[in-house]
């Protein structure tokens, strides 16, 4: 078993039936590539069709940087870095790393604090870098760059600094192309029909994760599998596309707020990757879903209250993962001063699980329509096939929206107002 679509509570089940035929139609038009952005959709047969060469490479890269490294900082933003932090959050133990670096993030914000302190503690580690800018101009990680290659320079010296610091960037376009050709450092493609948040499955995810002791073949196969079930021109067999039309369904039923529930802490930043999917892609010409997430129980302790009361314009999507990697029971105790005696017994995941019930109840009951997505375990495999579901889903929601899911025009102006403040020429 791999991804599950449960919408018992969601409320909308018979409605569904009344836009399949539309769903139908945008995945066509994804599928045929006739719709609007559709040069852009060069991520739906990546999981087949990656340029074997590049995928070697970066498999020898990732060993290299293992071997002489013990950090790799990711220098990116956006569609750059989320995909990699959600899978390798979602991958590597809480304490400690897989078998691999130690992957630490720059460039995806402007906090000259952060950058003060990661300065101070790569000085006694041995790191290498990897800069990755689709459009290669980007602020933020243009900024962390210089600061970080003026770094690498000073404590291994020109020669082997290059030997450190990896590119990955567009073929030919871009100032760090030039930089990259100039200087003859290791470089990679993020392809032209790839936008930035669908291109965790291309170097800019890939190399990174390789080097951290991801199974990439694994996340890569996973991907296939998705590539195979959610391209299914079969509504009954075709959950991504369920899952579009229930959001449709919700969304004509003003709800205008989806959150992304997970009961598992190490989903936090695949929800970040989710949000900056489906934010990105949807939110465009007055509409779309605001996509927020949530990580219970630890935020029905904040946001319970919002979601089980407040407007009801909301509807919850779980994913919920059925077994947990690792488990312990609950052992009785005979003073029982806790009262916890009635779990006694009973594993830390069952009452997770619990929770994740009651919690569904509750919510449902207060008007809070729930779609729940399941895996069995989370592992690189069921994180490929997510991704994909993910990708898919929001593509055909944005043509069922009658908005272009692969561009995003509304970024633009809040870098056009910082440059005319900063005074860059041309603005
Ligand atoms: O999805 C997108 O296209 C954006 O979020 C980009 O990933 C982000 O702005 C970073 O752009 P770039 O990779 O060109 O530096």
């Amino acid at each position: 078993m791999t991804v599950k679509l449960d919408l018992t509570n969601s409320g909308i089940e018979k409605k569904i039936e009344s836009i399949k035929e539309k769903s139908f139609g945008a995945l066509d038009k994804l599928l045929s590539k006739t719709g609007e952005g559709n040069d852009f959709l060069g991520w739906i047969d990546l999981p087949e069709n990656y340029n074997k060469e590049e995928y070697d490479r970066i498999k020898k890269s990732a060993e290299k940087i293992k071997k002489d490294s013990e950090v790799l900082v990711v220098i990116g933003i956006g569609g750059s870095y989320l995909g990699t932090k959600a899978v390798e959050n979602a991958i590597k133990p809480y304490f400690g790393k897989l078998d691999g670096v130690e992957l630490i993030y720059a460039g995806h914000h402007l906090s000259s604090t952060y950058m003060v302190e990661l300065l101070d503690y790569l000085k006694d580690k041995d790191y290498s870098l990897n800069v990755i800018s689709k459009s290669g101009t980007t602020t933020e990680p243009a900024v962390a760059f210089r600061f970080l290659k003026e770094a690498i320079e000073k404590k291994y010296g020109k020669e082997e600094s290059v030997k450190r610091i990896y590119v990955t960037t567009d073929k030919e376009k871009g100032a760090l192309k030039g930089l990259a050709n100039e200087v003859g450092y290791e470089s990679f493609v993020v392809p032209d029909d790839v936008g930035g948040r669908f291109s965790v499955l291309t170097a800019v995810g890939l190399l990174p994760l390789a080097a951290a002791g991801v199974n990439i073949d694994e996340l890569m196969e996973g991907a296939r599998l998705g590539r195979k079930k959610y391209t299914t021109k079969n509504f009954e067999d075709n959950i991504a596309l369920q899952y579009a039309t229930a959001r449709e369904v919700l969304y004509d039923e003003n709800k205008a707020i989806e959150i992304l529930v997970s009961y598992e802490e190490k989903m936090r930043y695949l929800a970040e990757w989710w949000k900056q999917l489906f934010g990105e892609s949807e939110g465009k010409d007055g509409k779309g879903i605001f996509p927020a997430s949530t990580i219970f129980t630890t935020d029905l302790h904040s946001m319970g209250q919002m979601i089980q009361d407040g407007v009801r314009n909301i509807f919850e999507t779980v994913i919920s993962i059925e077994n947990p990697e690792k488990n312990l029971n609950i052992n009785e105790e005979e003073a029982n001063l806790d009262g916890l005696n009635y779990i006694a017994g009973k594993s830390v995941d069952y009452v997770n699980k619990k929770a994740m019930e009651g919690t569904v109840v509750a919510h449902v009951k207060g008007g809070v329509p729930n779609i729940k997505i399941e895996i069995d375990k989370l592992d690189e495999k069921n994180l490929g096939e997510l991704l994909y579901f993910f990708e898919i889903t929001v593509a055909v929601s944005g043509y069922l929206l009658e908005v272009n899911p692969f561009n995003q025009p509304g970024v633009e102006e809040y870098k056009t107002q910082m440059f005319k403040l900063l005074g860059k020429p041309g603005y």
